[in-house]
């Protein structure tokens, strides 16, 4: 699958963990920074680029790394086509993604060690939309406040 990744700071160190890692799965995945660690820098500048490849189609899933994951979670979910959410458990890994059609994973680098992350990112790519009907509709609810 093609993916897109990205962190700030607070996530610098579990991206550098993770990248190799969905490499080693098969994956083709697109670094959309930081590339260099600085305390200064402000998640938006790389979950926004991140957001719009993902709507775009540039990239099937995006994985958002910030402290801890609020920010990334926040910025993603304001570019339109995009179904964000901050994840810290294996059911909401998968749940995001068959019921609420979830296309970015957002991450805590302060909060999720690395082996939980691997695991909740294994589940948020193994899953899939389940089309149900209601789950459509209420997509379509969702979507109606991007126009
Ligand atoms: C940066 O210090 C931190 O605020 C940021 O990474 C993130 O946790 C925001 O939600």
């Amino acid at each position: 699958m093609k993916l897109g990744i990205c962190s700030d700071h607070g996530g610098f160190e579990l991206k550098a963990i993770l990248l190799p890692f969905l490499e080693q799965m098969g994956h083709e995945v697109k670094d959309y920074g930081a590339f260099t660690l600085d305390d200064k820098d402000d998640y938006p500048d790389f979950v926004v680029p991140l957001a719009k490849a993902v709507a775009a189609n540039e990239v099937v899933r995006g994985i958002a790394i910030c402290g801890s994951g609020v920010g990334a979670s926040i910025a993603a979910n304001k570019v339109a086509g995009v179904r964000a959410a901050l994840i810290q458990d294996h059911f909401s890994a998968h749940q995001g993604v068959e019921d609420d059609n979830m296309n970015m994973i957002c991450l805590g680098g302060r909060v999720t060690g690395f082996a939980s992350a691997q695991e909740l990112i294994v589940a948020f790519l193994q899953a899939e939309f389940t089309n149900a009907e209601r789950h459509l509709r209420r997509l379509q609810k969702v979507a109606l406040l991007e126009k």
